[in-house]
C-alpha cells in the first residue's frame, strides 16, 4: 500500500527530502539556543560581563535566524511536496478509472470514487504533509532535549522521563480511541455524496416526486451522523492540550523545585536550570507534534486503503496483446451465450443465447423491462463481457477486438443516455472528432434532429447545458442517435432510443436507416411495436432467455407475447409490458 502512494510522489522526491532535512536543521538550532541562554544567565548577567552577552546574544540571534530560514523553507518544500503528491495521485486516479469497464464502475459505486477522488485525497495530501515536516523533526528533538537535559543535569531530566512516560501513556490511550471513530467517518462521507450526487443528478426527477422533504431527511440524517461523530473525535483529540499544559506546568513546578535546592547546594548554575526548563518544553511540544503525526497518520490511513483499492482495480475488460484492428462486417452470433453482472451471482441475468444476426439485418428486440434487453446489447460492443460460451462479431470474437475499434464499429445509443456540457457540434463530434460539416449535418438528417437544431438561431453552435438540460427528451435521443450514426458504424444499436419521439418521426428515422445505411445491422429495443413492425426478424426476450427469433410475420402467428401486445398496441389500449407503467431506467 505504501509503495502504491509513494509511487505518485515521483517529481517531488526532491523536496520530499529536502523538507525533513531543513526540519532538522531547525531543530539543531532550537536546541542550542537553551544552551546560549544559560551562557548569557551564566557568564553575562552572573559573571557580570557585557561583552559575553553580546557575544552569546548575537550567536543566539543568528541561529535564531537560521532556524527561522529553516522552518520557512521546510514548509514551502513540505507544501509543495504534498501538494504535488495529491495532484500526482489525483492524476493517477483519474486514469485507472478511465481504464475502468461498467462493471469496475459498479463494484465502488459513483460516489464512492467521487469521495475517494477528493477528500481521500486531501487527507492523505495533509498526511503527508505532516509526515514529512514532523516525522524526523518531533522525534529528533525530542531525543535532542533528552540528551541535552541529561548531560546538564541526569538527576532534573529524570523528572522529564517521568512525565513524557505517563503523557505517552495517555495520548496512546486517546488516539487508539480516535482511531476508532475515524474508520467510520469515511464509509459515512460515502453515504453522504451517495446523497448528493443522487440527488442533484436526480433533481427534476425529486422535484416531480415532491421527494424534497425526504430527500432532505435523508441528508440530514447523514450529515447529523458526521457531525457527532467529528465532535466526538476532536473533543477526544482536545483533551490532549490541558494533559500537555498540565505536564508542562507540572515539570516546570518540579525541575524549578530541585533546581532551587540544587542551586544553592552549587550542584547546578542558574544557567542551566534556565537550559532546563526550556529543553522541557521542547521535549513536551515534540511529544505533542508527534501524537497529531500518528493522528493524521491513523485518519489518512483509512483513506489510503481507499484510494489504494481504486489504484489495485484491474479492468476488467482489456486491449486483447494482438487485436484485431477491423471490424470486416456487421454479423453477430450468439453461441450458448451465459451472462451474469457479477462472478457470485447464482442466477445468469442472460441464460442460453444463441442466434445469429446476419450483416445489414434490420433486427427488433421487444421484452418486459428487465427481462435483460439491455443486457443483451450491452454485451456486443464488450459493455460488459460474457461468461460463458462465445460471441462473434463480423467473424470474430469480440475479445479479439482493439476496444476502440469494436467499439467504433458497434455504436450504441444507450437507454439513458446523456449530452455533455458543450455546442451541439462538439458533442456530435464525439462519435467522430474529424467529422466535417456536411457530415454533421447528414447524420443530424437521418436522425431527424435537423429540423428542430435548424429552428435554433444558433444551429449547430447552440450550447448543450450539463446533462442535456435544455433539449427536450426526443431532442435529446435524436442528438444521441446522429452521433452514434457519425462513427459510421457496422452495427447500430439503439436500446429504447426513439421513445420520448413521436411515432411519424420515428418512422421517417427507420426509413432513412433502410435508405442511407443498408449494410449497417440495426438492432432497434423499443416498447412500441411500431418500431420493430417493420424489422426484418424480432427477437422477444423474457425473463433473460430469448422466447423467439422470427420474423414479424410469423411472430404475429406462433408467439403468444409477441400477439399479445401486437393486439393491445393496434386495437387502442396502452398495452404496455408493465401493467403499472413502471419507469424503466
Ligand atoms: N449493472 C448491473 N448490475 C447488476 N445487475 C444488473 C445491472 N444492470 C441490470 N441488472 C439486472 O439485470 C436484469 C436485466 O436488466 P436489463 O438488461 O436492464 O433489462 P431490460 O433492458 O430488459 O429492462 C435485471 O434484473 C437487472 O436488475
Ligand atoms: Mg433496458
Amino acid at each position: 500500500m505504501i509503495r502504491k502512494l509513494a509511487e505518485q510522489v515521483k517529481e517531488y522526491k526532491g523536496a520530499s527530502i529536502a523538507t525533513p532535512l531543513f526540519m532538522l536543521l531547525e531543530v539543531a538550532m532550537e536546541m542550542m539556543i537553551p544552551l546560549e541562554m544559560g551562557n548569557i544567565l551564566d557568564k553575562g548577567v552572573q559573571g557580570g560581563s557585557m561583552q559575553a552577552i553580546f557575544c552569546f546574544g548575537g550567536v543566539m540571534i543568528l541561529m535564531a535566524l537560521i532556524g527561522l530560514f529553516a522552518g520557512f523553507a521546510g514548509g514551502k518544500y513540505g507544501a509543495r511536496a504534498s501538494a504535488g503528491f495529491a495532484r500526482n495521485l489525483r492524476e493517477a486516479l483519474f486514469r485507472k478509472i478511465q481504464t475502468f469497464s461498467f462493471s469496475n464502475i459498479d463494484h465502488f459505486s459513483t460516489a464512492s470514487l467521487v469521495t475517494r477522488m477528493t477528500t481521500d485525497v486531501t487527507n492523505l495530501q495533509n498526511a503527508y504533509q505532516m509526515l514529512l515536516r514532523m516525522a524526523v523533526r518531533a522525534p529528533a528533538s525530542m531525543i535532542v532535549a533528552m540528551i541535552m537535559a541529561f548531560y546538564i543535569s541526569a538527576r532534573l531530566a529524570s523528572i522529564y522521563l517521568v512525565i513524557v512516560l505517563i503523557l505517552a501513556v495517555f495520548l496512546i490511550v486517546v488516539i487508539s480511541v480516535v482511531r476508532r471513530i475515524f474508520s467510520r467517518v469515511f464509509k459515512e462521507y460515502d453515504n453522504l455524496n451517495e446523497s448528493v450526487q443522487e440527488n442533484i443528478t436526480g433533481i427534476r426527477v425529486v422535484k416531480a416526486y415532491v421527494r424534497e422533504s425526504i430527500e432532505k431527511d435523508i441528508f440530514s440524517r447523514t450529515s447529523e451522523a458526521l457531525r457527532k461523530m467529528f465532535v466526538k473525535a476532536e473533543s477526544i483529540i482536545a483533551t490532549g492540550i490541558p494533559a500537555m499544559s498540565l505536564a508542562a506546568y507540572s515539570s516546570i513546578l518540579l525541575i524549578s523545585w530541585f533546581g532551587a535546592h540544587m542551586i544553592v547546594s552549587s550542584e547546578l548554575t542558574t544557567g542551566e536550570l534556565v537550559s532546563l526548563l526550556a529543553y522541557s518544553m521542547n521535549i513536551l511540544m515534540s511529544l505533542m507534534m508527534l501524537s497529531f503525526v500518528f493522528v493524521m497518520i491513523t485518519m489518512s490511513a483509512a483513506s489510503a486503503e481507499r484510494v489504494v483499492a481504486v489504484l489495485d482495480e484491474a479492468p476488467e475488460i482489456v486491449n486483447p496483446s494482438e487485436p484485431v484492428m477491423e471490424v470486416p462486417n456487421g454479423e453477430i452470433i450468439f453461441d450458448h451465450v451465459n451472462f451474469a453482472y457479477k462472478k457470485e451471482a447464482q442466477n445468469f441475468v442472460l441464460s442460453d443465447v444463441n442466434l445469429t444476426i446476419r450483416s445489414g439485418e434490420t433486427i427488433g428486440i421487444m421484452g418486459a423491462t428487465g427481462s435483460a434487453k439491455t443486457s443483451f446489447v450491452n454485451l456486443i460492443s464488450r459493455l460488459y463481457d460474457i461468461s460463458e460460451g462465445s460471441l462473434k462479431v463480423g467473424g470474430h470474437d469480440v475479445r479479439d477486438y482493439d476496444l476502440k475499434v469494436l467499439r467504433d464499429a458497434v455504436s450504441v445509443v444507450l437507454q439513458n443516455n446523456v449530452l455533455f456540457t458543450g455546442t451541439i457540434a462538439e458533442n456530435l463530434r464525439w462519435g467522430n472528432k474529424q467529422a466535417t460539416e456536411e457530415e454533421l449535418k447528414q447524420a443530424a438528417r437521418m436522425a431527424c434532429a435537423d429540423e428542430f437544431i435548424d429552428r435554433f438561431p444558433e444551429g449547430y453552435e447552440t450550447f448543450i447545458e450539463q446533462g442535456g438540460a435544455n433539449v427536450s427528451g426526443g431532442q435529446r435521443q435524436r442528438l444521441c442517435i446522429a452521433r452514434a450514426l457519425l462513427k459510421r458504424p457496422r452495427v447500430l444499436i439503439l436500446d429504447d432510443s426513439t421513445s420520448a419521439v413521436d411515432t411519424a418521426t420515428d418512422a421517417r428515422i427507420r426509413r432513412a436507416f433502410r435508405e442511407d445505411i443498408p449494410d449497417t445491422t440495426k438492432i432497434i429495443i423499443s416498447q412500441r411495436v411500431s418500431s420493430v413492425q417493420d424489422a426484418d426478424r424480432i427477437i422477444i426476450m423474457d425473463e433473460g432467455r430469448i422466447d423467439a427469433f422470427d420474423t414479424p410475420e410469423n411472430l404475429l402467428k406462433s408467439n403468444d407475447i409477441y400477439r399479445d401486445i401486437y393486439e393491445a398496441q393496434t386495437q387502442g389500449g396502452s398495452g404496455d409490458f408493465d401493467e403499472n407503467g413502471g419507469e424503466d431506467s
